[in-house]
């Protein structure tokens, strides 16, 4: 029985064809990790733009270019059948233009703020993100469609990119940046009523007991990567899925870096790891 793909057209998917996720590194884990539970039987392709990182300080025009460029060439060599940009900052930036250029649904990554506005009691909610995701103007509609009447209090926190990429090589974390996170969002006006948090990159919640260690009790730490994970299952609803090999990592780095990520990536069912 064929599918009906989001054009309304009858379409019918290859089972083997693989799920694409891309982040510009292990944040895209975060998204993985709960679409494995939803869809265990998934292939799953987790491209990991290692030479484009970090997104978060590059131009709106650098990231955009990058993304759609990028995510066109893969899937024109690993024909998915969904793609799933896994980076907050490439889809506050790029994703209508990538869903212009791609002939598959793409799923995009955007802070969980209606959750936060639904959560929150104190009604102040702080952000974290890159420098490139809490200047979006996405981010400015989502606050003014969701969050109404509350307090957003924004933080570009770069500096937490680095430590979560070291965690799942296996190396010790630096409390520094994740204690001037913390403290930077603490200092802003109405800052210490802050009670919910939105992890506004995908690298984030890897340091999820380290960032809840520092806000310390009474602040809930919420991010897409639940909602992201339903959003695609039910895209694929109806879906065969059929994983013919292992599921394997691609990067645009240099192998011998990504390599130190075996364990962390084998956890997540990717056991091969190939440069693209
Ligand atoms: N994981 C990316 C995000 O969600 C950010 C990492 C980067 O700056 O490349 O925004």
């Amino acid at each position: 029985m064929p599918d009906i793909g989001s054009t309304g057209w009858r379409v019918s998917v290859d089972p083997t064809s693989p799920i694409l996720i891309l982040d510009t590194g292990v944040g895209g884990l975060t998204v993985l990790g709960e679409l494995r539970k939803l869809l265990p039987e998934a292939p799953v392709i987790f491209a990991a733009d290692q030479a484009g990182l970090p997104y978060g300080e590059k131009t709106e025009a650098e990231v955009a270019a990058r993304v759609a460029g990028l995510l066109g060439r893969m899937s024109e060599r690993y024909r998915p059948r969904l793609a799933c940009i896994a980076c907050n900052t490439a889809s506050t930036i790029a994703l209508d233009m990538v869903r212009d250029v791609l002939e598959i649904p793409v799923v995009g990554t955007v802070p969980a703020i209606k959750p936060a506005a639904a959560m929150t009691k104190t009604g102040v909610i702080g952000l974290l993100g890159t420098k490139g995701t809490i200047r979006q103007p996405y981010v400015d509609r989502l606050e003014a469609k969701f969050a109404e009447g509350k307090t957003l209090l924004r933080h570009g926190a770069p500096e937490l990119v680095d430590p979560a990429e070291a965690k799942l090589r296996g190396r010790p974390v630096d409390p520094a940046p994740i204690r001037a996170a913390v403290q930077a969002l603490r200092g802003m006006p109405r800052g210490d009523e802050i009670d919910t948090v939105v992890l506004a990159c995908t690298h984030f919640p890897l340091l999820h007991e380290e960032l809840a260690a520092e806000f310390g009790p009474g602040v809930t730490l919420i991010d897409g990567s639940q909602g992201i994970a339903r959003r695609i299952a039910s895209l694929l609803e109806g879906q065969k899925l059929e994983r013919r090999e292992p599921d394997f990592a691609v990067t645009t780095g240099p192998l011998d870096d990504f390599k130190k990520l075996a364990p962390a990536l084998a956890e997540y069912g990717l056991e091969r790891l190939v440069r693209f």
